[in-house]
């Protein structure tokens, strides 16, 4: 959405501006038309784009557009809404008024935000994955420009002038902004070591100022009271040294009130007025800009809102804003001025399943009987089923994130397959990290001891929705193997590299449900003194490796070359020592290929055990 905004150069001492200023525009999982009419929403759990009517406050359409939509944008002043089709890899242009899809643009891998340019002739998508910014030209359908070198890119703005890009790194908050004439980075605001989850950036319409949501993971603290912070930052694009970056704590904005998980931002045209939606508290604050350059925003009001909200944006008269409730699939509008609630608008029916969906409202709960002490959900290191990037100072041993993909295939789980359901997280909720009520009542089993499933409707609704992520295919063998990772392939697969040996099956991966869980003595367990557990794991499936690092269950890996060289020096973990540097660069060819076919049909056919709940 882009804000029109006329006003003297006399009334800014920080722009020297004649005539109309575009605030510009920023991404969002809800965009409305430059005229007000169209709301745009991705419905990432249906796989759909829903088309409203703000006249009519109804649903219009609902057009398939693939798997996990993410981003949309209305083209210029256009009623065509570009969406970026995450789990599918490619843009895909849809007319709001017909409900037509025109065209699609294929990407490399995983766009997340997109952004479209004041006369609609360019769009801006960040690849999550491999980490880039591409520049399409809508009309011709084409990739005009890789900007690469910003791993995990998530967050996308453009500015008033269309001269400059600010990105986000999804697991850092770093902010890069790159110059478009040029196409160089020009500048860049680090956040801290622990910042995490930033999705989102959003440009202040007249102070140079972006706003970015994001958590803070402190992995060395796991109790609830210590891990996880939200923040929402505070970066000055003017700055001349480009350093100036403040963090504006959320758990300590309003007293002692803690929110979690803050998900998106939205600012009025004005400039005035600022919100933020929590998606792990269900909640809001509104907060008034403050023109210091030090406290930054202040409190306006709080307002409690449905389910895992994970979108706000205010219409182009400034008079409205809009919050998505993802898990309720609803949009709700509120008054400006007065906060108040102007009405609610279905985006779609449900599109999950009754009990994974109730799973799924779980996960991203911050609030009991999840949670205790408000911090914390699931979803805060386990976003969406993929890993925060993160080693955790577990009690047990220094503990990888990992994604959740393909896990109904590959139970038991955690690296020392020391839990058998997902129930057995009920140990989690109850402890120190989460503190909540819990799901179950009364006397709970061990990890590995009597099941805990059946012994609570709430706790097997969030197994079965922990257990259905399904998995993407590599980007690396969308057009078949490189020569390189045939030739890996050939070695991974050798008596002599013994890979095969564990990392077997559809799901390279031994774990499989039995009687005493297996696990593997690979030589990686002697280096964590505060390691409880080791030196033997559970073989973790090596689909999805492409984009899952660091590596092995204490993090120590950076790259997978060194999974298979600096953290292999006696051969224990397989046999690498006799290949040479071109062998071991093949070998993680073929890794990083995996799965090149959807791993699923094969594992039926070979009757693998799949845990469904
Ligand atoms: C503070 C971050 C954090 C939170 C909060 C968290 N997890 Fe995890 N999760 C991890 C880490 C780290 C691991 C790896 C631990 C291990 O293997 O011992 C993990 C592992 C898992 C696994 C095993 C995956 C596999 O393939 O073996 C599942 C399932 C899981 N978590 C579910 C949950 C659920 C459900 C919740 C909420 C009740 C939750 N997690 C909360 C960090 C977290
Ligand atoms: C004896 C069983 C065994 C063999 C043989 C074996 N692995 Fe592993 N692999 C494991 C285990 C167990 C782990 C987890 C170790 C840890 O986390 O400390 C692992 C971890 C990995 C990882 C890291 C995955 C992640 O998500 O962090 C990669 C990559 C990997 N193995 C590749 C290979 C390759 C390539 C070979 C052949 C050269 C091989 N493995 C041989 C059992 C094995």
């Amino acid at each position: 959405m882009r804000f029109r905004q006329w006003f003297l150069p006399c009334c800014s001492l920080l722009l020297v501006a004649t005539g109309p200023v575009v605030a510009g525009t920023s991404n969002s999982l809800m965009d409305v038309s430059a005229d007000g009419r169209w709301l745009a929403v991705a419905v990432r759990d249906g796989g759909t784009l829903s088309l409203v009517d703000l006249e009519k406050k109804a649903r219009r359409r609902l057009v398939e557009v693939g798997r996990q939509p993410e981003g949309v944008s209305f083209v210029g002043e256009s009623s065509t809404v570009a969406v970026a089709v995450y789990g599918e890899d490619r843009i895909v242009l849809v007319d709001a008024e017909s409900g037509e899809k025109r065209r699609a643009v294929e990407v490399f891998d995983e766009p997340y935000a997109v952004v479209s340019n004041a006369d609609g002739s360019r769009l801006y998508v960040t690849l999550t994955y491999p980490g880039q910014v591409v520049e399409i030209d809508p009309a011709a359908g084409k990739v005009l420009r890789t900007f690469d070198g910003f791993p995990f890119a998530r967050g996308l703005a453009i500015d008033a002038s269309d001269a400059r890009l600010y990105v986000t790194g999804y697991h850092t908050s770093l902010v890069n902004v790159i110059d478009l004439a040029s196409g160089e980075t020009v500048d860049a605001w680090p956040g801290t070591s622990s910042d995490n989850l930033a999705r989102q950036v959003v440009l202040h319409p007249k102070r140079p100022k972006a706003y970015l949501p994001h958590i803070r993971s402190r992995v060395t603290a796991v109790h609830g009271e210590g891990s996880i912070f939200p923040y929402v930052s505070v970066v000055d694009t003017a700055s001349g040294d480009g350093r100036r970056r403040k963090r504006i704590p959320m758990d300590a904005f309003v007293g002692a009130r803690v929110t979690a998980n803050p998900w998106e931002v939205a600012v009025t045209p004005d400039g005035r007025s600022l919100f933020v939606v929590f998606a792990g508290t269900n909640d809001l604050y509104a907060c008034r800009v403050v023109d210091d350059d030090y406290r930054e925003i202040e409190h306006r009001g709080t307002l409690l809102l449905g389910n895992n909200p994970r979108a706000a944006r205010v219409t182009p008269d400034g008079n409205t804003f809009l919050v998505y409730n993802a898990l309720d699939y609803q949009v709700v509008e509120y008054d400006v001025k007065t906060l108040r609630s102007r009405g609610t608008i279905e985006v779609c029916p449900n599109p999950l399943g009754e009990e994974v969906h109730a799973g799924k409202v779980l996960f991203y709960s911050a609030l009991q009987p999840m949670v205790g002490r408000r911090w914390i959900s699931c979803a805060s290191c386990h976003p969406d089923g993929e890993a925060d990037a993160r080693t955790w100072h577990n009690p047990e041993g220094l503990r990888n994130t990992q994604p959740l993909a393909g896990m109904a295939w590959t139970h038991p789980i955690h690296w020392s397959a020391d839990r058998d359901e997902v129930q057995d997280f009920e140990h989690t909720i109850r402890g120190p990290l989460m503190q909540g009520r819990g799901l179950i009542r009364g006397r709970l089993n061990a990890g590995l001891g009597s099941p805990n499933k059946g012994l609570s409707r709430a706790a097997d609704a969030l197994a079965a929705y922990s257990n259905s992520h399904g998995i993407s295919l590599s980007p690396y063998a969308k057009n078949g193997f490189s020569e390189a990772a045939r030739r890996g392939r050939v070695l991974f697969e050798s008596k002599r590299t013994n890979c095969r040996s564990c990392h077997t099956g559809p799901w390279y991966t031994d774990s499989t449900p039995r009687d005493e869980p297996l696990r593997h003595d690979v030589g990686t367990g002697n280096d964590d003194p505060s390691e409880k557990m080791g030196p033997a794991f559970d073989t973790p499936t090596l689909l999805g490796v492409y984009r899952s690092a660091p590596y092995l269950h204490h993090g120590k890996a950076a790259t997978l070359r060194d999974v298979l060289v600096s953290q292999n020096r006696d051969d224990r973990h397989g046999r690498t020592s006799h290949l040479s540097d071109e062998q071991i660069d093949d070998l993680v060819a073929f890794l990083k290929s995996l799965p090149f076919e959807d791993p699923e049909p094969a594992a039926r056919a070979a009757r693998l055990v799949k845990i469904e709940r």
